[in-house]
């Protein structure tokens, strides 16, 4: 791969800035899982405190903290409303099946937004013939979506649907950072919503590891067990706690710059046949007609020309904004990518 090269593919490719490497070499740390490691110990309490929850537990991924809040939240058999495209539901290899017995109900939203009557309308009397539903899922920023961020109002409502139906909620909060920062709605007042939240440090806080899961002290202990138990037990781990405790301080006002030059992004691949979603915060796509070349093709002439996207889809790509790319990466891709659309170079 060209070193060189704009990689605009996902916000998990930053590489730990120097003050992050600082930072991991002089960490303090100790065995996690007899509970002595001081780092991971004050991200875990820092981060409990932040989201206004009893506890909170330091996980390897995004997906290790999702799944263990799926299991701690239901028992097997078990029936979990959650979006079709979410990252659970579409992401995990249907690890809440393999490794909790639980079945899913997708429902279809809008920009993330599950719709309420759609949910109601999947609930059942209790009756021997038919699963329990007892969970439901919720992500915010929401990926597939286009990194759109589920209003704070919709988050509520579904709290209370949930509450009033005696379902747990979950939210997947990897980047509800970048929602805290596009809307200035505290993550404390996003993580009211659910019981559980988890929220990643390895994409826009720019970590090379990790993500946490808050919830009630009930619940993180039973994760902890859960974690040791699937292999994710982690020893000296403050090296890494060190490097997200370093993106809290530093790493999370700057994400209004990844918001604003996703907008750039989306301006500037304004060309005949394409269509951009406008981004709400760091992520663009963009749908190409039937008179543009292909997502595939199109990634493949953007990497000739030093500029890494994905194909999100057969006329879909994908591009977002993030802790290691700068205006001049940005203005790059927009002239490979315009060279490419606007010439027509490849018909
Ligand atoms: C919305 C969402 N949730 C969860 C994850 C999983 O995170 P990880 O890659 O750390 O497992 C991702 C990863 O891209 C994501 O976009």
């Amino acid at each position: 791969m060209n070193p060189s090269a704009v990689d605009l593919r996902s916000d998990t490719v930053t590489k730990p800035t120097a003050a992050m490497r600082a930072a991991m070499a002089q960490a303090e740390v100790g065995d996690d899982v007899f509970g002595d490691d001081p780092t991971v110990i004050a991200l875990e309490a820092r981060m409990a405190k932040l989201a206004g929850k009893e506890a909170a537990l330091y996980v390897p991924s995004g997906t290790m903290g999702n799944q263990l809040a799926v299991n701690v939240l239901t028992r097997p058999a078990d029936e979990v409303l959650l979006e079709s495209q979410s990252h659970i539901y579409y992401y995990e290899q249907g690890g809440m099946a393999a490794t909790s017995g639980l079945l899913a109900h997708p429902v279809h939203g809008e920009r993330g937004v599950l719709p309420l009557d759609t949910l109601i309308a999947a609930l059942r009397d209790p009756d021997d013939h038919v699963a329990r539903v007892t969970l439901v899922c919720a992500e915010n920023t929401h990926n597939r979506a286009g990194g759109a961020v589920v209003p704070l109002a919709k988050l509520q409502e579904l709290a209370r649907m949930a509450r009033a139906h005696g379902l747990k909620l979950h939210l997947d909060g990897a980047r509800l950072w970048n929602a805290h920062v596009a809307t200035g709605v505290s993550i404390a007042d996003y993580a009211a919503c659910a019981d559980t939240v988890m929220m990643c440090f390895s994409k826009g806080l720019g970590a090379p590891v990790g993500s946490i899961l808050v919830g009630n002290a009930e619940h993180v202990r039973a994760a902890r067990r859960v974690r040791k138990r699937w292999g994710g037990g982690m020893r000296q781990a403050g090296i890494l706690a060190a490097a997200c405790l370093h993106a809290l301080d530093h790493h999370i006002t700057r994400l209004a710059d990844d918001h604003a030059r996703a907008k750039r992004l989306a301006e500037g691949f304004q060309v005949p046949g394409a269509t951009v979603i406008a981004p709400d915060t760091n992520i663009v796509f963009v749908d190409l007609a039937a008179s543009l070349p292909d997502a595939k093709t199109l990634v493949a002439e953007l990497e000739k020309r030093g500029v890494r996207m994905s194909a999100y889809g057969p006329r879909r790509v994908r591009a977002i904004a993030h802790l290691d790319v700068d205006d001049q990466g940005i203005e790059r891709a927009i002239a490979a990518f315009r060279e490419i659309l606007t010439a027509n170079a490849l018909r």
